[in-house]
């Protein structure tokens, strides 16, 4: 069995969703990485500053995120678990992202949060950074048009207002923003599997992903 599995992959291609369950079936910890940059970002959206470079790494400095073994998300040791979900905190999201300073931090962080084996993580750079000698990598992927439609779902089902035209504009801006930085960019590791999921269901990626972990 594959005891270390790395998920990467762009926004809405289901990483979150399948890794839970993969992980659950396995018996393995959870390690959401994006929710972490959320969680950056929110505390940055939080001080009402002027967003500059400077701000984020002031505010990533004595920053404390926490990961429960239900994939609940504690900043500074209160819950953010579904504040860190909306358009606005995505969006600062991939721009906390850019600055060398939290990427430094997180990967750290991450790293040692993986230390004990047994465990699912997914993001952007996990199997081409953080994670470089996973036993598995995944790398997964669907359509823009897909993957909007499932956002504008996942939204529309948590009550928040939704609009399909501008979750896929904003979903390819962070793309290009998340594929185009300097520092770590979201790439396909050379040893990662590719897996186009724009025609399939959660079951059936769920089921292709605990075969090649050596599940069944
Ligand atoms: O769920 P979704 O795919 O929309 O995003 P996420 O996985 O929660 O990640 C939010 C943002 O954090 C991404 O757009 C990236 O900019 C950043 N991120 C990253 O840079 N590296 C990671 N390992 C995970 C997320």
């Amino acid at each position: 069995m594959k005891k270390i599995i790395a998920v990467d992959g762009p926004a809405g291609a289901g990483k979150s969703t399948v890794s839970k369950i993969c992980a659950a079936k396995l018996g393995y910890t959870y390690i959401d990485t994006g929710a972490m940059y959320r969680a950056v970002a929110l505390k940055v959206l939080q001080s009402g500053k002027p967003v500059d470079d400077s701000l984020i790494v002031d505010v990533t400095r004595d920053i404390r995120i926490e990961l429960d073994e239900s994939a609940r998300v504690f900043l500074d040791g209160r819950e953010v678990t579904t504040q860190i979900r909306t358009p606005e905190v995505s969006r600062a999201a991939s721009l906390v992202a850019k600055v060398g300073y939290v990427r430094q931090k997180l990967t750290e962080l991450q790293r040692q949060m993986a230390s004990r084996g047994n465990v699912i993580m997914d993001g952007r750079d996990i199997g081409t950074q953080v994670l470089p000698n996973a036993d598995l990598k995944i790398f997964l992927t669907a359509t823009v048009a897909e993957r909007a439609r499932r956002r504008f779902d996942e939204l529309k089902a948590k009550g928040h207002a939704a609009d399909l035209a501008q979750i896929e504009t904003e979903i390819t801006l962070r793309d290009k923003q998340d594929s185009e930085r300097e520092i770590a960019p979201l790439a396909q590791a050379e040893d990662a599997i590719l897996l186009d999921t724009t025609r399939l269901t959660i079951d059936e990626v769920v089921a292709e992903i605990l075969r090649l972990a050596g599940k069944v």
